[in-house]
């Protein structure tokens, strides 16, 4: 996800990119119906990974071996890039966070155990377009309060989906999501949020805050792609950074979940280009 820049760094860097690019106007990109056919392909590529995964993620695999199996199912299979790979240095092809680890969490020897949650966070370039999703796994069985903030999260998630349709804004969506989470005594992470997407990994145009005032904030319009991607932490939403510049985790080191789609906003609500068939279909009425 994308890192929550300050509203002037925004204003700042929307401004440089502009002089460079069409005039001085902030430009949100609106793709094309051939750009949103392949949207389509890579976010159902992406969609596959999570669940090509799921039957490895059992007690006793390495967060380093289920890196392993998704880089080579995208490479030789798919044909396709790993987008997180070399992506401003990170050094693997997925993102892995366990437990209190709120995202960004790096593949390596850890070994998974009975009562662990993850989140897999799988992006895929093809075709010169990005297809961006994670879901969370538990490890084996966890207890009733481990699973309600699994579930709590995914439902935040379909709050904000839900909401997407012309004219409704970015506050709107964010005031939505953070509503739904707190009144289920959980709280919204707020340093990281969803983001717009296409050619371009992050579209920095487009910020998603999964918290938020209604009535503020970008308005959408058919054409517009990006990513809802709410982390909820069970217990206080603030977060640290490890010495490793890339794992963040909850300060408290309570237990932290998200889950991510890329949607495109058509004329009359959305899209969702990163569906698996496990999800059921009230939260895809719509469209
Ligand atoms: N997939 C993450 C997102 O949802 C971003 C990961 S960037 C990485 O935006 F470099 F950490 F891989
Ligand atoms: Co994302
Ligand atoms: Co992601």
């Amino acid at each position: 996800m994308l890192v929550v820049f300050d509203e002037m760094l925004l204003l700042w860097l929307a401004l440089a990119s502009n002089i460079l690019n069409k005039g001085y106007k902030m430009s949100v990109s609106i793709k094309t119906e051939s750009e949103l056919e392949c949207m389509r392909r890579s976010g159902q590529m992406a969609a596959d990974v999570l669940e090509m995964i799921a039957p490895y993620v059992v007690p006793g695999v390495t967060t380093e071996e289920l890196n392993e199996r998704c880089h080579d199912y995208i490479v030789n299979t798919q044909k396709a890039v790993p987008a997180p790979l070399n992506y401003h240095g990170f050094p693997k092809s997925i993102c892995t966070s366990v437990n209190h680890v709120v995202c960004h969490g790096i593949p390596g020897p850890k070994v998974l155990k009975d009562g662990d949650i993850i989140n897999i966070d799988v992006t895929v370039l093809h075709d010169d377009f990005h297809g961006d999703t994670s879901k969370m796994f538990v490890v084996g069985s966890v207890g009733a309060q481990v699973k309600r903030l699994i579930r709590v999260t995914q439902e935040a998630m379909y709050t904000g989906i839900n909401m997407v349709k012309p004219g409704v804004r970015l506050g709107d969506i964010g005031a939505a999501i953070q509503r739904y989470v707190e009144k289920n005594r959980f709280s919204v992470v707020r340093e990281y949020c969803g983001h717009g997407i296409g050619r371009v990994f992050h579209e920095p145009e487009i910020q998603v805050l999964h918290y938020g005032r209604p009535g503020t904030g970008l308005e959408l319009e058919a054409g517009m792609t990006l990513t809802i991607e709410p982390m909820v932490n069970a217990g206080k939403r603030h977060v640290k950074l490890l010495d490793d510049d890339w794992t963040v985790i909850t300060k408290d080191r309570s237990l932290s979940a998200q889950w991510e789609h890329t949607l495109a906003v058509t004329d009359t609500g959305y899209e969702i280009f990163t569906l698996r068939p496990d999800e059921s279909l009230d939260h895809i009425a719509s469209f």
